[in-house]
């Protein structure tokens, strides 16, 4: 049986890109996949500079959030990876057998690097953190967006190298798990949403708060005059509704768009309707676990107890066949004589 294990940051608000990039997709294969691992990777989220009672409260966040969409501790482990020592020992054991080339090659890297004057090292060994989270729990199947794509390639090479020195087999070689929302684009249509570009709907946020986003989003920019036909397939509104709405209504909004029988706004209104139904019962249980927060630490504990016994039972492997297990001293000379 293949063993899921993917992780998120608690780097900022659980918005709709994540949500059906990955998290939907962890909710749906909790049930399918005992034993999936789900974890809030904090030490992730220290690359860049950052104060520490805000990612205090956004870890509380996350860890709640999660829960509020629907992941299930009985059914699977959601912990904290700074909960978890072996995740950074098990980094540098991998840092030992990465290219620097391989790393500076990460468009991640490129991409957050260019913003640094002075590059912090963390944000080049990210993928060998993230790697050590993935092969920890000797996970095999990695549900993800699109974006993570090159890191497990990666993770993938790193299992390689550390089977062919130490023991071939030991690590399985992980793979991505996509689904058909695998890149949301930001509410501007230019760019991926993403936390830190500010173009996000968040998954708790009011219907109000939703709208107020949407009105203005972008869509077909040929569509100027109310009159105009537009083009469903270029539309990032219309992407949404295939995320959110079931396909009757997908099917008739393509028609509306191309007879320009709506307008933009027509539309836009029918995707919130989609959206409120799917977030409001998720938005509910955020409600309940704000009144009930032991739920959150339980889950948390519980998850950390399961994911602690697999992350030790890996060290101890990995260590014994590095050279690095428990010294025995050695048999004095005279007794082999
Ligand atoms: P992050 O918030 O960067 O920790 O991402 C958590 C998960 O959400 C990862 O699996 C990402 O690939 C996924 N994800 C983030 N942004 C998007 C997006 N715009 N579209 C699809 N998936 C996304
Ligand atoms: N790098 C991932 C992201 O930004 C988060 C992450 C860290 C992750 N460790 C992981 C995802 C392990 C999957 C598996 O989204």
């Amino acid at each position: 049986m293949s063993r899921i294990f993917s992780g998120i940051q608690p780097s900022g608000e659980l918005h709709i890109g994540n949500y059906l990039g990955a998290v939907k997709n962890w909710v749906a294969l909790q049930s399918t996949h005992p034993g999936a691992l789900f974890c809030i990777v904090d030490y992730h989220a220290i690359t860049g500079n950052y104060d520490p009672a805000v990612l205090r409260s956004r870890r509380w966040e996350m860890a709640k959030s999660l829960l509020a969409t629907g992941i299930d501790p009985a059914l699977c482990a959601l912990f904290q990876q700074s909960d978890i020592p072996e995740h950074t020992e098990l980094a540098w054991v991998f840092t030992t057998l990465t290219p620097l080339g391989d790393l500076e090659r990460q468009t991640q890297f490129k991409e957050k690097s260019s913003k640094h004057e002075s590059i912090p090292a963390g944000i080049l060994m990210y993928p060998v953190l993230q790697s050590a989270d993935i092969l920890l729990y000797r996970a095999d199947l990695v549900p993800v967006g699109e974006d993570q794509i090159q890191h497990l390639e990666l993770a993938r090479d790193t299992a390689r190298k550390w089977n062919a020195r130490f023991e071939h087999a030991f690590f399985p070689e992980p793979k991505p798990l996509l689904t058909p929302t695998r890149r949301i684009m930001g509410l501007d249509g230019q760019s991926k949403m993403s936390k830190s570009l500010g173009n996000t709907i968040g998954l708790l946020e009011s219907d109000d708060d939703i709208w107020a986003k949407l009105r203005p989003a972008m869509t077909d920019p040929q569509r100027v005059r109310r009159t105009d036909p537009g083009r469903p397939e270029v539309c990032n509104i219309y992407s949404l509704h295939q995320a959110f709405n079931p396909p009757d209504v997908v099917e008739n909004v393509a028609v509306q768009c191309r007879s320009a029988g709506w307008g933009c706004v027509d539309c836009k209104k029918v995707l919130l309707e989609g959206m409120v139904r799917e977030l409001t019962p998720i938005r509910h249980r955020a409600v309940l676990l704000d009144a009930d927060p032991q739920r959150v630490l339980d889950a948390l504990a519980d998850g950390a107890r399961t994911a602690r016994a697999i992350a030790q039972e890996t060290m101890r492997d990995v260590r014994a066949r590095m050279g690095l297990d428990a010294l025995v001293a050695p048999t004095p000379k005279s007794a082999l004589a």
